[in-house]
């Protein structure tokens, strides 16, 4: 019987370190989801297309299904769990949803809100076309798409106005 070959890694995710010994090709997502219990990263096609499974690396949106766990070593990891304050206090993405009732099974909505969370950083939220066409990757089975729009248009513009008030 051969052993598997384990490799140990550090990850840091929503700021806290993570050591752990995977297969080098375990991904992002099955080391958060099997390996961490960070099950919000939701796993949908496995195959970098429907965008369920969207985490930020150091800031910039990733298919964490495409991503090799070894690879995001030494980087910061966000994940939907990391995305509200210490205190619990959303993320004006995640009101956002919630207020525009952007979701109705919920499996896209943690992929959605990560998405989202990095399109309007990437000022990519200016117009409903623009929002379409920037979170383009991400599906939705459920057809919420016109509310999930909504929900970026109102959050972009809330975290406009309070980096206004801000500066
Ligand atoms: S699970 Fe990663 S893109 Fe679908
Ligand atoms: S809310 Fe069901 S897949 Fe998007």
């Amino acid at each position: 019987m051969t052993s598997k070959t384990r490799i140990p890694i550090k990850l840091q995710i929503n700021g806290h370190r993570h050591e752990l010994e995977v297969e080098p090709r375990v991904t992002l997502l099955d080391a958060l989801r099997d390996h961490l219990g960070l099950t919000g990263t939701k796993k949908g096609c496995d195959q970098g297309q429907c965008g369920a499974c969207t985490v930020h690396i150091d800031g910039q949106r990733v298919l964490a299904c495409l991503t090799l766990a070894a690879q995001a070593e030494g980087r910061a990891i966000r994940s939907i769990e990391g995305l509200a304050d210490g205190d619990g206090t959303l993320h004006a993405v995640q009101a956002a949803f919630l207020e525009q009732d952007a979701f109705q099974c919920g499996y896209c909505t943690p992929g959605q809100i990560m998405s989202a969370v990095a399109c309007i950083r990437e000022g990519h939220a200016g117009s409903d076309d623009e929002i379409r066409e920037y979170m383009a990757g991400n599906l939705c089975r459920c057809g919420a798409y016109p509310h999930i729009v909504a929900a970026v248009r109102q959050a972009a513009l809330e975290i406009a106005s309070s980096t206004e008030t801000a500066s």
